[in-house]
This record gives structure tokens, sequence and C-alpha cells, in this order.
């Protein structure tokens, strides 16, 4: 995935990461939620970084859960961490459940508006969410490239094969800086902070996005 995140972007999974944890806060002792965790390595990270506290990983590839709790089983604050099997689409837990609700490279696989509601619904008033994830340079907007873009997706979508229809899907599912920012305050989050970095020199590569906000506190 970092060869590939390198290609686009010009930025590696690693750093994808630092910079989500940034965003995301979380405190020891705090309750985190990972959505499409893959391999574990976010939560794997918040488990070492963290005092106490604990963090579930949900995806919806038992594979991917498998390889998680491999690498989890290695690693010290494995006893804080577990990986669930479960949709960002339809999270299984009730509203306020964790301090912290974040995502890596994944919600783009997801109808992204959907999974943001269930993301916020999960997390506490005052919580904060932080997502990380392939994202749309605005070039993507501007006509006749916007036309073209429309284009090669159906054009990948009608070659039938299941793995092109998920990408033209998961294509379909990447936003600009300003649509991240629009989409977080639609959601209701306060104090957003959207960031896009597009690879050196070019303007139509994806590029990478950290969107994060904070769940108004209905107390204070
Ligand atoms: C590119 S991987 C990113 C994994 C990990 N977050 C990371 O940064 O290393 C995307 C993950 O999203 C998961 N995924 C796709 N659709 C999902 C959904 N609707 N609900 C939960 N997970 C999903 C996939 O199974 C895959 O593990």
């Amino acid at each position: 995935m970092s060869k590939e995140l390198e290609g686009f972007a010009g930025i590696g999974h690693r750093e994808v990461l630092d910079r989500l944890l940034q965003r995301a806060q979380p405190q020891d002792g705090d309750a985190v939620l990972d959505v499409g965790t893959g391999t574990g390595w976010v939560a794997i990270r918040c488990a070492l970084e963290m005092q106490g506290g604990q963090i579930t990983g949900i995806d919806m590839t038992p594979e991917m859960l498998a390889q998680a709790r491999r690498h989890a089983e290695r690693m010290r604050g494995e006893e804080r961490l577990q990986f669930s099997l479960a949709s960002a689409m339809s999270l299984p837990y009730p509203d306020g459940e964790f301090d912290v609700v974040l995502s890596s490279l994944a919600l783009h696989h997801t109808a992204v508006s959907q999974s943001l509601d269930e993301m916020v619904r999960v997390l506490r008033p005052g919580g904060h969410l932080a997502v990380a994830d392939m994202g749309a340079p605005p070039a993507w907007r501007l006509a006749p490239i916007s036309w073209l873009m429309l284009f090669f997706t159906w054009a990948y979508k009608l070659r039938g094969n299941p793995t092109a229809k998920a990408e033209a899907e998961a294509f379909r599912q990447t936003y600009t800086a300003e649509e991240w920012k629009n989409l977080l305050t639609a959601k209701g989050l306060k104090r957003t902070q959207v960031e896009a970095v597009l690879r050196p020199g070019q303007r139509i590569y994806p590029c990478v996005i950290w969107a994060s906000g904070e769940k108004e506190n209905t107390i204070g």
C-alpha cells in the first residue's frame, strides 16, 4: 500500500498515520474506534502510544481481521485491542460509545456520507473524529476534466469484473478538501480541519486528505 500511496501522493503510509493520530488526539484511557482497520496498524499504534483505554478495530474483511489479530499478538498493549467484523456503514455500537473515532484510507471504499453518520453517532459529545483518505484534487471538478473522469469511471465499470466495479465505485467516493469540509460541517462537527497533500508538481493524481473535527458537547 505504501508504494501505491507514494506513487499517487508522494507520501508513505507511516506519515499518513502520523498525521492522522496528530489530528485524532487519543488520550490515555480513551475508548478508540478504528473504522476499516485492515491489518490493524492504526489500532496497534494507538495501543502502543496510549496508557490504558480500549481500542477497537472493525473491518468487513475477515482475512484482514485475521492479520490484524496476528500482528496484535506480538505487540505490547495487545490486551487492550479488540478486532471485530462489522461494516462502517452500520456500526454495531450504541450512541456516544467512543471518545475518538478514526479511519485510515478506508472510507472511499464505503458510502462516505453514511459511514460518517455512523462514526459521528458512536462518538461521545466532545469526542474527536479524524479521517485520512484518498481525496480528489480540485482539478477533477473542472470541465472538461470532470467529464473525462466520468467517462473513464463508466468505461471502467463496464469492464464488468468485480474489482473494476469496486474501484469505479471507490473513485466516486473521493472528495476534494472543500467537499470534506462541507461534509464535516453538515454532520454537525465543530473546529473542523481539512488538509490535502498532492504529489509535488502534479494536479491530476488522487491526493491524501486528512479531515477532523469535534462533536458538539451538549453538556458544556
Ligand atoms: C486500504 S485498506 C486500509 C487499512 C488500514 N486502515 C490502514 O490504513 O492500513 C481499506 C480497508 O477498508 C476495509 N473496508 C472496505 N469497506 C468497508 C466497510 N464498508 N466497512 C468496514 N471496512 C471496510 C477493507 O476491508 C480494507 O481492510
